[in-house]
């Protein structure tokens, strides 16, 4: 492997900068490879857009949020025809793989393009930590820090007002953030996509709250909870998913026509996925992006790194896009011991 690709595709995840870093710097060092970002995405990659990276270009940017590369929702099969629309810039760029750092869009972009011909490694990211063949990702542990801490501080002021504060919080269709987050900060419900939405079983948590003299609730909601009124779909990304969020200002007359009390609404929305990333993430990150550059100088091209236990290792990319991962039900029960 003399020149290798990297790109970050999809919402951007705390911890993006530290897997930059780690792939050009082993890349580099390590493998006498030349590393050549991609900006933007799969955009940059159809486009020509491209930027030299070397060891002094990464240098001081562990701890910044986003990605220096930039990202993107465009995607080669949805704005493109595939390994067709990329062929000039690995031509060009004499590409001999190219990391793809993103979620299960951007992976499954991926294993398609791996299939077509062109040499991939993948990293698993997102706040949402779904990716079922990876133990966790990195951008989950600090979305869930930030999560923690806005419900800590929305715990005050619900007490102070003696009113319910729907927290919502992202993490698409699976629970994830919203369990941990809830957990670690003591949520009287959680409502989760993986579990049927009662809400009167919420509003019945909460009367037995007050009757025991706690005249505060705070629910933390997942966006990807089943509104109450089955409505119009969202708009639609380039991944094809549902663009979520808001749920829980459907969810808020309901429950406060069913308990009496006032009830509002906190949506924290991209807040989560800025900023700086946690320790934890930094070095999961640095981790993957070390992996990631030793597979592709072994030739391990169409795998994806992973974390098993302690170990970081090389799944198969269909593996890595055969199934997303739910909250399990020995996690959630385990919340559920501290609702009410
Ligand atoms: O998949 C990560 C995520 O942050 C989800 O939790 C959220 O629903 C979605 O991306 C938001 O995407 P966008 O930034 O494109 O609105």
């Amino acid at each position: 492997m003399n020149v290798l690709g990297i790109l970050t595709a999809g919402g951007d995840c705390p911890g993006l900068n530290a897997v930059i870093r780690a792939v050009v710097s082993r890349a580099t060092i390590e493998h006498g490879a030349e590393v050549v970002g991609i900006l933007n995405g799969w955009e940059g990659l159809m486009q020509g857009k491209v930027r030299a990276l070397d060891r002094d270009d990464v240098r001081g940017i562990l701890q910044r949020g986003g990605t220096i590369l930039g990202s993107s929702r465009m995607d080669p099969y949805v704005h493109g025809d595939g390994y067709a629309s990329i062929a000039r810039t690995v031509r060009d760029n004499g590409l001999d793989g190219v990391v793809v750092v993103g979620g299960d869009g951007t992976l499954a972009s991926a294993l398609k393009l791996s299939k077509e011909g062109l040499n991939v490694i993948g990293v698993p990211k997102t706040i949402d930590n779904d990716i079922d063949a990876t133990d966790t990702t990195f951008g989950f542990n600090t979305a869930v820090e930030i999560a923690t801490e806005a419900i800590d501080r929305i715990t005050t002021t619900a007490e102070a007002h003696h009113r319910i504060m729907l927290v919502e919080v992202m993490g698409r269709t699976r629970g994830w953030i919203a369990v941990y987050s809830g957990i670690a900060a003591g949520a009287d419900a959680i409502l989760i996509p993986e579990a049927p939405c009662d809400l009167q079983e919420c509003a019945d948590i909460i009367h037995a709250r007050h009757r025991r003299g706690h005249r505060y609730s705070v629910v933390v909601v997942a966006e990807g909870v089943e509104p109450p009124v089955a409505g119009e779909k969202g708009a639609i990304d380039a991944f094809g998913f549902e663009r979520l969020g808001g749920v829980a200002y459907q969810i808020a007359p309901v429950l406060e026509e069913l308990t009496g009390f006032e009830t509002r609404v906190t949506v924290l929305g991209h807040i989560q996925r800025g900023g700086t990333p946690s320790a934890y993430d930094r070095v999961l990150g640095t981790r993957f992006g070390v992996g990631a550059a030793d597979f592709a100088a072994e030739g391990k091209w169409g795998t994806m790194v992973a974390l098993r236990g302690r170990n970081i290792v090389p799944v198969t990319l269909e593996e890595a896009c055969a199934s997303t991962r739910g909250v399990d039900e020995k996690l959630f029960d385990t919340a559920k011991v501290f609702f009410g």
